[in-house]
């Protein structure tokens, strides 16, 4: 983590509460086959998107704060089921241009099923931290509105083989894209104990963060941790069940897919650059997950000579989008007008 997020970070956890918890999985093998249910929805409003797996949240609120021109150039940072883009989409004109980024090769593939014959949207398989020097390079020319959707996907969450989830027992991968980078079985092999529990407190504000880092290096000393349902079994000897509404084990998984991807330096330096991708007038739409990613986007957005606020404060699901999708309940957007 940079010096500026963790100044950012939040400190104690006794001043502000629980820290947010994180998404709960779905079963493996529910987002399963998504060609033949892509074909049976075709058509039939966002039915389709549940094909994948992945339900779009705050979309009308995003929808809103993009303010999408039927003639402009958007970016959707973050493709994952492509419910926002599919939507932005549906309000661009013959003239209109929409860029799909993510980092993992699946929702590019599937943008590919739903999306590939319509001209008017390309496809990258890219970090959103380089989304700056993609568009100075593709000569693409500033965007109108630009959307980060941060985190995972459902389905990567509900794929057991990619590690992400400790209800469902997998290898320690957690890699966005799985092309390279050290996975989630090298980062608790190879850092110290000092730099693991760091991480579980920094990124995941795991109050347990020692507990858990020292149980982790006895356990490496005697061989590698098999898999996320044996490193699940190891937050609950190392923190108790705690009798509370998360899992043990959900902060430490988080913190570990956060620091894997290193997920809050792509967002800095996403935020960093993203007024330079924008034309004046252009857009800028956020949601995170995580406080922490929260209050970095909060801070880049107060530049009142790069940003002019939509509102003042994030913008939270209702109570009857988290009712129909729990998964939107930690949701905040934030979104800023490039001035
Ligand atoms: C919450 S999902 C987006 C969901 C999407 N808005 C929808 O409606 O279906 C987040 C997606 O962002 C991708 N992602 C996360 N970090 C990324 C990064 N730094 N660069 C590009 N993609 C990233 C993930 O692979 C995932 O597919």
């Amino acid at each position: 983590m940079s010096a500026r997020a963790a100044k950012t970070a939040k400190k104690p956890l006794r001043k502000t509460g629980r820290p947010p918890a994180a998404r709960a999985p779905v079963a493996d093998g529910q987002a399963a086959g998504w060609r033949e249910a892509l074909e049976a929805s075709r058509g039939e409003g966002f039915g389709w998107s549940r094909a994948f797996g992945h339900r779009p949240v705050l979309l009308d609120e995003t929808l809103e704060a993009l303010a999408v021109r039927p003639g402009g150039l958007y970016v959707d940072a973050t493709l994952g089921g492509g419910g926002h883009a599919r939507a932005i989409l549906g309000r661009l004109g013959p003239g209109g241009r929409l860029l799909g980024l993510d980092a993992d090769g699946e929702p590019l593939e599937w943008a590919r099923a739903w999306g590939g014959g319509d001209p008017r949207l390309r496809l990258e398989r890219l970090n959103f931290a380089a989304l700056g020097a993609f568009l100075e390079k593709s000569g693409l020319g500033p965007a109108d509105g630009l959307l980060a959707d941060l985190g995972l996907n459902s389905r990567q969450l509900g794929t057991a083989g990619r590690g992400f989830s400790f209800a469902l027992d997998g290898p320690l991968d957690m890699r966005l894209d799985q092309g390279g980078g050290p996975t989630a079985a090298e980062v608790l092999g190879g850092w110290g104990e000092e730099a693991l529990a760091e991480a579980f407190w920094r990124l995941g504000e795991e109050r347990g963060a020692r507990r858990l880092a020292r149980l982790v290096a006895e356990r490496r000393a005697a061989g590698p941790i098999g898999g996320t349902a044996e490193l699940a079994a190891l937050a609950e000897e190392a923190l108790g069940r705690r009798g509370g509404r998360i899992h043990p084990a959900t902060r430490m998984f988080m913190a570990l897919r956060l620091a894997v991807n290193r997920e809050i330096e792509s967002l800095e330096a996403f935020l960093a650059g993203a007024r330079g991708c924008l034309a004046a007038g252009g857009r800028l739409a956020v949601i995170s997950f995580h406080s922490l990613e929260d209050r970095l986007v909060k801070v880049a957005l107060r530049d009142e000579g790069s940003w002019r606020l939509l509102r003042r404060k994030a913008v939270k699901p209702s109570p009857g989008e988290i009712a129909a999708n729990p998964r939107a309940r930690s949701a905040r957007l934030r979104a800023a007008e490039a001035v």
